[in-house]
Parts: C-alpha cells; structure tokens; sequence
C-alpha cells in the first residue's frame, strides 16, 4: 500500500492569465518514491454564492507547503475517503475558507492521481475499478457570452450536443465542422471578433435569441442535421442576470419576471433543438427553477450549477428542481465530496454532467472523473484554446485505449 511521503503547492498560471494552484503528492513504500500526481485548481467567473471558498494562490500554496504537507504525510494515498476527510477535518470551516477549495482540491485530486501512479494505471481505470465504462457525451461551446464575454450577450454558453454521434471522436470531428461553420457565417456577416473567455466565438449579435439561429445555421452549413445529428445546449448562468426579483436581459433592453423566462424557454424549445438547459433560474429562484422542471423537465435537460454547487446536500433538497447535476470538483473542495453529489444525483434519479470552469489549465483530470465515474457527460468550453483542447484530446486517447471494452457510446441520453 502506497503512502503519502510528500504534498508540494507551487504557484502557476490559468488561461485568463491569473494565477492559481498546483499540487504535487509523492507516494511510496517505506521510504522509496514510487510515483509523483499532479492536478491544477481551475478558477470560475460566474460564481455561485454558496461555492467552497478559494483563497489568493499565494496563500493556498502556504497551506499545501505547511498545514497540508503535515497532516496527509505518512496517511495511505488508496484510501481517497480518508485523505479528503483529513482534509476537511483539517480545514474546519463551513466553506473550506481556511485552507482554501483551491488548495483542497488540487491536493485530492493529486493525491488520486498518484495513488494511480503508483500502480502504473491511469486515473479513470483506479475510479472505474472492474466497471466497465463509456466515453462521455459532450457539450461544447461555440458562442461565448455572460460573465465570460463582458456580458456582450446575456445567455453565457450556446453549445452543441452531438447526441446521434457513434463515439467520442465523431463526437468531435463534428463540433471540428461545426465550430469551423460558424466562424465562416459570422466572417461572412462581418461579425468575426475572435473568441470569448472559454474559447467560443465572441457574440456579436443583436438578441440572445440570433446566436440560436446562428447556431442552427451552422450546423446545418457542416452538413449535419439539427436536433437528429447535433442538439443545443444553453447555460443560461441566470443568477449573473437576477436583481431585486427580475431577471434583466441588458442587450434586449429588457426585464423580465420569472414566468416570462419560462414562457421564453418554452418557446425557444418549440423552435430550437434544445436539449439541455443549465441554470435557466438564479440560484435563489428554487420556485422558478421547480415550475420550469414541472413544465418542461420531461422534454429537455435542465441542468442546476450555481444552483447545486456540487453539493450531494443541495441535491437531495432539490424538491423537484432541475432533472441533471453539474458537477465542478471545486465547487465543493475533494474528490470525495464530488463523487457523493454524483451519488445523490443518482438516488435522485437526475443525470449527472462534469464540467471545466472558465478558468483552467492544461490539467485534465475532469476527463477521467467522467469516463471512470461512468457520469455520461462532459463540458469543458469551447473547441479552440489548448486549456480546452487539452481535455478533449485526453477524451481521444482514453476512447482509444479502452477498445472494444468500451461500453456504448451513451447517445441513448438523448435519442429514443
Ligand atoms: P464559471 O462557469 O465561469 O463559473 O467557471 C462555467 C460554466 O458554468 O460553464
Ligand atoms: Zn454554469
């Protein structure tokens, strides 16, 4: 059994420019090294209230280098429930504000990572055990807008769902064709203005609802068909949108109640193939987000982020909200964490999705969450950006190696 003898915190770089956290985690037997795991805290912009706290890199890193070093060393890196709790343990506080989501969560996630190190096998298989797993399903980013576009459009994420591809690499070279479409059409249109934070387009349009006819352009310009080949995913991140009540679409010039989003989602779902909607309420808004479910959650995905922050808590209080779970391993601070909310989502009976934040790195630890936690789907932005590309690519090689073991690719998700 392998043991913690080492946790080191460094300070690096996320793709906005902004620092943030590394964590190394060298495991071994008596005092020989046996492997060395390493995972980068990516950092969100449109975040929820009730989030696990990040502290400034700086301090984090002080944390994995002091308090953290000392209490994992000599603790057993297999059992991942035991260094998480020591974790948590140790931070002590109701939102990991002491030693930081950040520090935790690269921690755990290096840990793990070295744990599967150690026995030479890559993280997805250590999670997956003898389960026989599946590539997940993606969703992919092709307009930008919100929080990670200076609001340019109100709507955050307008993104594809190859729900009738074969596999994940059909998968993506149809979002190659369709991202590549709808940089043409906005070329054409005069509207081309480089990308957004997660490497979407930057959204010049007049109304959130143009980027949807655009979208739908595009796809069809790849040659695919819409809602057969290729659904729509929004992430609506509403709580960026929500004062005193209301809801303020600023590029419409508009303010609308909650029954009036609804009425237009409604709509767009009777025009659009939508397939997915994440956070179409405020993450304070439950009653919008329960009558929205309640009218609509049998046709389409409504996905709650800021609404559930990855909290296995959250979702057993759902009471009828949304019908999927976003999860971000640091929204809540551990590994262990993430998975129990996967679980609730599970005895819930809501799907589960694992997602990037706007922030992120070359670490692509997210893509193995997905595959060796069996959780069916995966979003990590947009299809340009290496911080981006990065995870997609891993997908690639882990469908590889997995073969003819693979299980079906799940695009029974979304396709009777
Ligand atoms: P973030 O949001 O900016 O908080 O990471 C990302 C998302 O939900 O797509
Ligand atoms: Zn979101």
């Amino acid at each position: 059994m392998a043991r913690i003898l080492d946790v080191k915190g460094r300070r690096v770089w996320d793709s906005r420019g902004r620092a943030t956290v590394e964590a190394e985690v060298t495991v071994g037997r008596g005092t020989t090294r046996l492997a060395t795991g390493r995972a980068i805290a990516p950092v969100g912009a449109s975040t929820g209230s009730r989030e696990a706290k990040s502290l400034d890199a700086s301090g984090a890193v002080r944390n994995i280098n002091g308090l953290i070093r000392d209490a994992l060393r000599s603790l057993s890196a297999s059992d991942q429930k035991a260094v998480d709790e020591r974790l948590i343990e140790l931070d002590g506080s109701s939102d990991k504000s002491r030693l930081g989501a950040n520090a935790m969560v690269a921690v755990s996630l290096a840990c793990a990572h070295a744990d599967a190190a150690s026995e030479k096998i890559p993280l997805w298989k250590r999670l997956a055990g003898n389960a026989r797993v599946a590539l997940p399903v993606p969703q992919i980013q092709i307009f930008g807008g919100g929080a990670h576009a200076r609001a340019r459009v109100d709507i955050q994420d307008y993104m594809v769902v190859p729900i009738g591809a074969g596999s994940f690499a059909e998968a993506l070279e149809w979002t190659a064709q369709i991202y590549a479409a709808a940089g043409a059409r906005l070329a054409k249109k005069g509207t081309l203005q480089g990308v957004a934070d997660e490497g979407g387009y930057w959204p010049a349009f007049k109304t959130n609802e143009e980027a949807l006819t655009e979208l739908v352009g595009a796809i069809a310009d790849a040659g695919l068909e819409p809602g057969v080949d290729v659904g729509i995913a929004l992430d609506v991140a509403a709580t960026q949108l929500y004062r005193s009540g209301r809801y303020h679409l600023a590029l419409e010039n508009r303010t609308l109640a909650a029954a009036d989003m609804q009425a237009m989602y409604l709509r767009w779902l009777e025009r659009y193939p939508i397939v997915s909607i994440e956070d179409p309420f405020a993450e304070n808004d439950a009653p919008a987000m329960q009558a929205f479910t309640k009218a609509a959650g049998d046709k389409v995905q409504i996905v709650g982020d800021d609404f559930f922050v990855t909290s296995a808590d959250r979702v057993r209080s759902a009471n009828g909200a949304c019908n999927a779970v976003l999860l971000k391993p640091n929204q809540i601070g551990t590994l262990t964490e993430t998975f129990a909310c996967r679980e609730a989502a599970k005895e819930t009976g809501y799907r589960a999705i694992v997602s990037a934040r706007s922030g992120e790195t070359e670490d692509v630890s997210i893509v193995h969450l997905a595959v060796g936690w069996g959780v069916g789907q995966l979003k990590v932005g947009s299809f340009s950006r290496s911080e981006r590309m990065a995870k997609w690519n891993e997908g690639l090689r882990i469908e590889e190696a997995l073969g003819a073991k693979a299980l079906p690719f799940p695009r029974k998700l979304f396709k009777k």
